[in-house]
């Protein structure tokens, strides 16, 4: 029912000419995906040189973060309808890098996930716990809290362009995953904090992720849980191998 979806973050990496050619690589090795869907999130300076390569090809394009405005003078920022003029389908809002060193409040996140959606765009929405809270027992309070937060005054009808991503600010980057259970049972308590704000067939079609330090080695036991719909992948969609064996989970 839910079809997973795996996202590939490319963060602040790639020039035109090396995103190309990773594109290439990745469109070489895909074949046809009949039960998974698979993006890629490039930054802003290589969506439109990558956009013609995937049309018509199963792997899609999002962007990693806009401006929750349609246009206007706000230098520096790109909008949700830039985006999708560019071949966007996919947003990724809110997440912990933003939320760190650009000081994003969840308020805002809550506008960019708004403005995202009014202009036709899924937007990818991150929640994750830090080490000192995770040690603190913490985690699912925090992680539920900014999920209600996040998804402020977005209707029902909304949350089917809505994909969750949970991802633990301590397993980003680090090669520190949840295990499998850890993060098992925190996508069961966003699904439940899901049916508590939409009901039971609502949170039942939601897609909730899994990031951080996703690899191939450890991407078939966290796919193999239940509430687990998909990986949002920094470091290891940035070589084609290691992001089409994820894409390939078994
Ligand atoms: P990572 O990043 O896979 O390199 O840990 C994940 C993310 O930040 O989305």
């Amino acid at each position: 029912m839910r079809i997973p979806l795996i996202a590939g973050n490319w963060k602040m990496y790639k020039t035109v000419g090396e995103a190309t050619a990773l594109v290439r690589d990745l469109l070489a090795g895909l074949g046809s995906l009949s039960d998974r869907e698979a993006i890629v999130c490039p930054p802003f300076t290589a969506l439109a040189a990558v956009a013609p390569l995937l049309s018509d090809s199963p792997l899609g394009l999002g962007a990693q973060n806009l401006y929750p405005e349609a246009q206007g003078a706000f230098t520096g920022e790109v909008s949700p309808p830039m985006l999708v003029d560019v071949g966007c389908r996919y947003v990724i809002v809110g997440h912990s890098e933003r939320r760190q060193y650009f000081g994003e409040s969840d308020a805002f996140v809550n506008r960019k996930i708004r403005a995202a959606l009014a202009h036709g765009l899924r937007p990818i929405v991150c929640v994750g716990e830090s080490k000192p809270q995770r040690d603190a027992g913490q985690a699912e309070p925090i992680v539920t809290a900014q999920v209600r937060a996040a998804l402020l005054d977005i209707t029902s009808d909304q949350m089917t362009d809505v994909v969750i991503a949970y991802e633990p600010i301590w397993a980003i980057g680090t090669g520190d995953t949840a295990t499998p259970a850890d993060a098992q049972a925190m996508h069961a308590a966003i699904r439940a904090t899901l049916a508590e704000l939409y009901g039971a067939d609502v949170a039942a079609a939601v897609r909730i992720q899994y990031g951080g330090s996703v690899k191939p080695d450890n991407i078939d036991e966290l796919m193999a849980q239940p509430d687990i719909d998909g990986a949002l992948v920094g470091g290891a969609s940035l070589q084609a191998a290691s992001f089409l064996r994820i894409i390939h989970y078994q």
